[in-house]
């Protein structure tokens, strides 16, 4: 098979490392990928949401199967289009998509089918938010409707934060039409864990659960990123709570979506917050997280071509889907002000210097002259390690991050610390 895998974050790059390992695998292509990918596949230089161009790339390569990785192609409804041109695509339709386009379209799902989720309300106008805003108490939080690569959501500590929150969402429209709705809704404590499932709007399979650290500094200070680091599995989160979670919350969502009228097919991310009071929806995602895929690909023993194969054949309820027992955690080495501005086209050095069994899972990198791998994005690789436990797969990780360097790196040293004290 010639597989086409769309995106160029250490996501993808994970991807094609365990697509690459498929005896069905003739032919492996990214796009636009990065200069990990490039090893083990071949880059074509075409942007994500750039569909009639991909499409054509997929006729003319004879490419017979195109996994998406980032949400923006679904949203804009990539699987549509290849399914209409016969061809075959693994991921949600775009009317499926909007689980994570719209965070309003999910909350309405979640409260009109009993699917548990933090109390919420939804508003179109800014006074109206204004003034329910002034009614609740503190900690709150403030959604906006649509995409905004990761930056849509505020948990205001006060009333003000909270204002300034839903002012820039709704009269500065810093997200543009993202902003037109908003959700403000209580701010639940707990812990959160990530718990993805494949599912082809029948069968519905948990992977391995897993954690990611958003904030860009130790003890989760700094800003939010899209991810800098992760872990699988959490010590916390157990088989229980897993068959619960499968039970009061993932089936029944895609058991919903198919009532509403957009059957789910593809990976089910639901972002959980482990309350009180049981397991509560924080945000579903439509498509594999970054970067708890570096981490729970590693941990699947079967074949990811034909556990996709057999989601598009409607067939997953034949599906063996197995997972092996170790503990896996990856580090992001990120660019020195990240996530905020900051500076590419530093060399990597040291790549070769890490043990045989790291791997390491590029995002932004790309080859300068003489092959030099240069620094391309906020976030740069993913360094990631399996051990019989935590403590193991963390030693590995934290005595090899210490090999590579460019210019203004930056990770954090705390990731899964919370697993081994
Ligand atoms: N790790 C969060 C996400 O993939 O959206």
């Amino acid at each position: 098979m010639h597989i086409l895998i769309i995106g160029g974050g250490g996501r993808e790059h994970t991807l094609a490392w365990k697509i690459a390992q498929s005896p069905k695998v003739t032919g492996l292509y990214v796009a636009p990928g990065n200069a990990g990918t490039v090893q083990i596949a071949q880059n074509l230089d075409i942007p994500p949401t750039d569909i009639e161009a991909l499409a054509k790339a997929c006729q003319d390569m004879g490419i017979d199967l195109t996994i998406v990785g980032p949400e923006a192609p679904l949203a804009a409804g990539i699987v549509d289009h290849f399914t209409a041109s016969g061809l075959p695509i693994f991921g949600p339709t775009r009317a499926a998509a909007r689980i994570e386009s719209s965070k309003v379209f999910a909350k309405q799902l979640m409260q009109k089918h009993g699917i548990p989720c933090p109390n919420g309300a939804i508003f179109t106008n800014y006074r109206q938010a204004r003034g329910y805003l002034e009614a609740q108490s503190t900690p709150i939080v403030v959604k906006a409707d649509g995409l905004a690569a990761g930056k849509g959501v505020t948990v205001a500590m006060s009333k003000e934060e909270a204002r300034q929150a839903l002012s820039a969402i709704m009269e500065t429209k810093v997200f543009g039409a993202a902003g037109n709705s908003v959700i403000i809704e209580e701010c639940i404590a707990g812990r959160e864990v990530s718990l993805l499932a494949f599912t082809d709007g029948n069968t519905v399979i948990p992977m391995v659960p897993a954690c990611d650290y958003k904030r860009a500094f130790d003890s989760d200070q700094g800003t939010n990123t899209g991810g800098m680091g992760s872990y699988s599995p959490p010590g916390f989160f157990d088989a229980a709570l897993t068959k619960q979670v499968i039970k009061t919350i993932l089936k029944p969502t895609v058991k919903a979506m198919a009532k509403e009228g957009a059957p789910y097919k593809g990976v089910l991310y639901a972002g959980l917050m482990l309350a009180a009071d049981g397991p509560k929806v924080l945000e579903f995602n439509a498509r594999f997280g970054d970067p708890e895929t570096q981490v729970i690909l590693p941990r699947l023993k079967s074949d990811l071509v034909d556990i996709i194969l057999d989601i598009i054949d409607n067939r997953l309820h034949e599906t063996p889907v197995e997972w092996n027992d170790d503990a896996c955690m990856g580090v992001v080495m990120a660019s020195g002000g990240y996530p905020g501005d900051y500076k590419t086209g530093f060399a990597i050095q040291g790549l070769d210097k890490v043990d045989p069994e790291i791997m390491i899972f590029h995002a932004g990198t790309k080859q300068g002259e003489n092959s030099q791998i240069c620094t391309d994005g906020g976030r740069v690789l993913t360094v990631t390690a399996c051990g019989k436990n935590m403590a193991e797969a963390r030693e590995k990780v934290y005595q090899n991050i210490t090999h590579i360097y460019f210019k203004d790196c930056h990770y954090r040293k705390d990731i899964a610390a919370r697993e081994v004290k």
